[in-house]
């Protein structure tokens, strides 16, 4: 791509969905500003919008397309507005959104990310297009969102993508149909890729895979099966962690999501004796039901995931744990929804990602609408778990109080700009008023005086150390 084509251009960007999708974003914001674009402010202000959707859940779809009504309007009364639709919506629906949003000038789906910008640019010339890889198309690693250029929202923080898709076949998810089947960065590229972003003033990386345990499996198979029978196929996601929390600079290392299947001893133990790691697992258990468990084909039993949860706690102090549940499974009794609760009770969750059951086209039980539970039922046991899981927050929170926890400085908090936010290794937010304000990055000790059931209160002890360089780093390529 010749840097510069779309000079002076401005882009607004709008994510839908999960981390991985937020990661993606960077990545298409870097490819659009190595091609000249600037940010843009807002929609009046923006000549480009790009929309980077998700669909695993279904609000998502009617949120996409509840946007792409508004940005017709925008675009009949602006032409020259160009409108690009990415993400794993797309790679699904790619026709459905060409039919319903003809205004759209690019479709391009979750393997061909680092195409946004070129695709834009053939746009213009040639007319509205639509680019859906299959993830079996690709071989070239250049393909993974981390290898592409970047612009980071966090100076001091930033995601690496260790692996794309997912050999698990769950009931209710379309993540293995729309990213393929599972396949991991080589280490040296990652460990090279986290030497780098330290190298730019990086003190924290998360690293981001849907079931990162088995990382690197999939390297040790192609490695044996092109005849080197020294190898034993087995995932390194332990030697990984500790591969990267050694690289100079990194300071914190965290990584998303594990399966409560695949939790190994080793990589139990790499958190434990590998101080970079951040206290904070966050293990998917989606039902406390061994029955829906067992339709959902997770792998494991409630007992078993709290054993797992047990062991990682014995073996690494002060841990806090989150998770993601689905309420409203097809067939999920009460009966079935009561165990979720007692499960999530016994957990001690310190926050839980809780989502209503949508039905996936294309996934095993969305076409069970005979099991479909009813929504008024969904949404009264949805608030019942709230309650449990903000009454064992508010609990966890609350027991930090009086203690002194390292915090890295986000910036100003959204509401009050005079309170500084910050993020304890635990992964909490923390609010706090300092005397001068504090750049992102910057370490400080902070007291705990206050807890509420998402967020800590504190005051500040002391600042420990100032980021190195730049906040903000605009684009780094590769
Ligand atoms: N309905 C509701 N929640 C879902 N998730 C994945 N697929 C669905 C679905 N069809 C949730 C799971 C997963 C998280 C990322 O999204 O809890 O862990
Ligand atoms: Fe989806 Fe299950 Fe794979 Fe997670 S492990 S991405 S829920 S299929």
């Amino acid at each position: 791509m010749e840097p510069g084509a779309s000079a002076g251009r401005r882009y607004l960007l709008k994510t839908f969905g999960c981390q991985m999708n937020e990661h993606d974003s960077e990545r298409i914001a870097g490819l659009l500003e190595a091609d000249g674009m600037e940010p843009a402010t807002d929609l009046d202000d923006a000549d480009v919008v790009v929309l980077n959707t998700c669909c695993i859940r279904e609000n998502a779809d009617n949120r996409l397309y509840g946007t792409l009504g508004h940005l017709k309007s925008a675009k009949d009364a602006r032409p020259g507005l160009e409108i690009v639709v990415g993400g794993c919506l797309a790679q699904k629906d790619r026709d459905l959104i060409r039919r319903r949003a003809p205004h759209v000038d690019v479709v391009l789906g979750t393997h061909n990310v680092h195409r946004a910008a070129d695709l834009l640019a053939e746009a213009r010339a040639t007319g509205p297009i639509t680019e859906i890889l299959e993830a079996s198309a690709i071989e070239d690693h250049e393909a993974f969102p981390s290898a592409l250029p970047v612009r980071r929202e966090q100076g001091h923080s930033a995601w690496v993508t260790i692996q794309i898709g997912c050999d698990n076949a769950c009931a209710f998810c379309i993540v293995p149909t729309v990213r393929g089947p599972e396949m991991s960065r080589p280490f040296e590229h990652l460990v090279d890729e986290v030497a780098r972003l330290a190298a730019n003033g990086v003190v924290e990386v998360t690293l981001l895979g849907q079931n990162v345990n088995s990382y690197g499996r999939d390297l040790a198979l192609a490695r044996r099966r092109a005849g080197d029978g020294r190898i034993r196929v087995r995932p390194m996601f332990a030697e990984l962690l500790r591969a990267v929390a050694a690289v100079e600079g990194i300071r914190r290392v965290r990584y998303t999501s594990p399966h409560p299947k695949d939790l190994s001893a080793e990589v139990v133990d790499a958190m434990a004796t590998t101080p970079a790691v951040c206290e904070h697992l966050h293990l998917p258990l989606q039902s406390g039901s061994d029955r829906v468990l067992a339709a959902m084909h997770r792998g494991y039993t409630a007992a078993r995931y709290l054993d797992r949860l047990a062991t990682a706690r014995s073996a690494i102090a002060d841990l806090a744990v989150t998770t993601d549940i689905i309420v409203g499974f097809p067939g999920e009794t009460d009966d079935d929804f009561e165990r979720t609760l007692e499960v999530a009770a016994e957990a001690g969750y310190d926050s839980a990602y809780t989502f209503v059951y949508s039905p996936r086209a294309g996934t095993e039980v969305a076409e069970r609408t005979d099991r479909f539970v009813a929504a008024e039922v969904v949404a009264e046991r949805f608030e019942r778990l709230r309650t449990v899981v903000e009454r064992s927050a508010l609990t966890r929170h609350r027991g930090r109080i009086g203690g002194v926890e390292e915090v890295v400085v986000e910036g100003p908090s959204r509401r009050d700009p005079l309170v500084t936010t910050g993020r304890t290794r635990q992964n909490k937010l923390v609010h706090f008023a300092p005397p001068a304000p504090l750049r992102p990055g910057t370490f400080a000790e902070v007291e705990v005086t206050g807890a509420g059931a998402h967020h800590l209160r504190g005051e500040l002890v002391t600042v420990t150390a100032t980021p190195l360089r730049r906040a903000r780093i605009p684009v780094t390529a590769g």
